[in-house]
């Protein structure tokens, strides 16, 4: 068991809560839309809605599922997406909310894709980032917790499917 907790479940809360109103300070009232990247930002997407309805935001919620190639060292990849969002998008807010920015494929591409759809804004929201891995060229809107070069599980982060049930963030020791 990952027994090295980096953040407890009170720091989570407290964090999610400082970027539920900096998100709703500047969505607004404007219609908006979460788009949850599944499995990673299940458990992160529900305390987040919460909270953005406690500070006023009543968004909508619809969730993507998509797998990432990389194309060995060079800054190249794609993504396939495995399972789309069935809402439209067009003139909405978005907000798309991923656990963790890694290299940055994932939420680069997603954002690629998303745009086609002509969103009045388009926005990205992480429970981590870990900024020294970045391969690719975006930054999330919202970050809850900047980390080193670490492999974190819980809180809806896996470790080969197992840890995302943990209420708490940790570092992954075998
Ligand atoms: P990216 O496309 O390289 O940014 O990868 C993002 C994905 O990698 C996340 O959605 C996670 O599924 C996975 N990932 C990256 N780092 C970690 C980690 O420390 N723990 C668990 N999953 C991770
Ligand atoms: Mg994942």
């Amino acid at each position: 068991m990952p027994h090295n907790a980096l953040y407890s479940k009170e720091e989570i809360e407290k964090q999610v809560d400082v970027l539920a109103r900096r998100i709703a300070k500047d969505v607004g009232q404007s219609p908006t839309i979460l788009v949850g990247l599944l499995n990673g930002s299940v458990v992160f997407l529900s305390d987040l809605m919460r909270r953005l309805y406690l500070y006023g935001v009543a968004p909508e919620v619809d969730f993507m599922v998509v797998s990432s190639y990389k194309d060995g060292h060079s800054s190249n990849g794609t993504i396939d997406i495995i399972q789309d969002i069935r809402s439209s998008i067009e003139g909405k807010t978005v907000i798309v909310i991923d656990d963790i920015a890694d290299t940055g494929l994932t939420l680069l591409e997603v954002k690629k894709a998303l745009a086609k759809r002509n969103p009045a804004k388009l926005l990205t929201c992480v429970l981590l980032d870990k900024p020294s891995r970045r391969k690719f060229d975006v930054k999330p809107d919202y970050t809850a917790f900047t980390i080193d070069n670490v492999f974190v599980v819980g809180y809806g982060l896996d470790s080969a499917s197992r840890f995302r049930y943990l209420p708490y963030i940790a570092v992954l020791s075998e």
